[in-house]
Formats: C-alpha cells, structure tokens, sequence
C-alpha cells in the first residue's frame, strides 16, 4: 500500500473542523518549523489557509520537509537560530535581524529545540561558551 502524507493532513484538517478548531487567516510563528512535528503543523496551517511563518536554523531540521510549501503565497521561510533576538515589524534594530514585513503575529507555535537530551545538554553548553565570548556592549561603544 502506497503511503500518502496528504490523506494524513487532510485527516488532521478534518478532525480540527469538527473541533471547531481554526488557524484560517492567523498569522502563527512555527519555530522549528522544518523538523518532524513542526512540518507536520506548517502543512496542517497551510492548508487551513493561515500564513504560516516557519523559522528554523536547520540545525536538525531538513529543508525537504517544507520544500512542498515554498512557492505558496501563505507560507515564508526564514533561516534563523531563535536564541538570537528577531524582531518583526521593524526595518532596523541594533540587537537583530529585521522582518520589517510582518507587522503582526496571532500566534506563536514554538517548536524549535533539539529533541534528544544529549543533543539538547551539548547545545545548551556551546551557546553559554559562545555567550561568554560575545564582547561586551559597553566594550564595542569605547572602541
Ligand atoms: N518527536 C516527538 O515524538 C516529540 C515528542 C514530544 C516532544 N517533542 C518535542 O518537540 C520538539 C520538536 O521535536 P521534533 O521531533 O520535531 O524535533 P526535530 O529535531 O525534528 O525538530 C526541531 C527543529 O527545531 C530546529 N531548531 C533547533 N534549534 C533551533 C534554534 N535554536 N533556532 C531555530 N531552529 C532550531 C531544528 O533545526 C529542527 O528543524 C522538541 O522540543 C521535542 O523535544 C517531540
């Protein structure tokens, strides 16, 4: 038997309805939204017809598992890590990059973390390390 991902979504989509569960014309943040469960949920969103923001820094995740969704008009891609600062409606900040586009956001749906402990422990150590090795802000302003 062929295995088809849409009947799946299409069952999901389904069983949201009757719960009277709608994510149609929201605007909802998926972080992680290229991993198992976060794709999974930017396909049910899209076809819900919210617009669905996926941001992931493909650190686990795999650019094939939203590929399907990049040419719709209700799906963007951002490639970001989300422990540095985003900030959306903005053209500049000094802290982090800007999604000057996307003034407003009804949902965030927060997926983005590795999912085995090992991995999740090892993550956790490096970015203190890399914390720790950021100059200092007062630093920058002297030099
Ligand atoms: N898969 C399961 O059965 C299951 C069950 C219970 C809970 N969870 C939890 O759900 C979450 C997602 O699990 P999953 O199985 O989809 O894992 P996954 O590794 O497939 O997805 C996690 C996604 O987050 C991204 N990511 C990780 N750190 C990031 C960062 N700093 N910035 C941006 N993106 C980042 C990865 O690239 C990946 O796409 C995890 O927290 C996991 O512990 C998963």
């Amino acid at each position: 038997m062929n295995y088809n991902i849409n009947q799946d979504i299409q069952e999901i989509v389904k069983r949201l309805k009757n719960e009277n569960i709608s994510f149609e014309d929201k605007k909802v943040l998926v972080t992680g939204g290229a991993g198992f469960l976060g794709s999974w949920v930017c396909d049910v969103l899209i076809e819900q017809g919210a617009y669905c923001i996926c941001l992931d820094n493909l650190s686990s995740g795999r650019p094939e598992n939203v590929l399907h969704l990049m040419e719709k008009d209700n799906f963007r891609f951002i490639n970001h890590d989300i422990s540095y600062p985003i900030y959306f409606g903005m053209s500049y900040h000094p802290l982090g990059i800007c999604i000057g586009d996307i003034k407003k956001i009804d949902i965030v749906m927060h997926m983005a973390s590795r999912a085995s402990p090992f991995e999740f422990k090892e993550e956790l150590i490096n970015r203190k390390k890399e914390i720790s090795n950021l100059p200092s802000f007062s630093s920058n302003r002297d030099s």
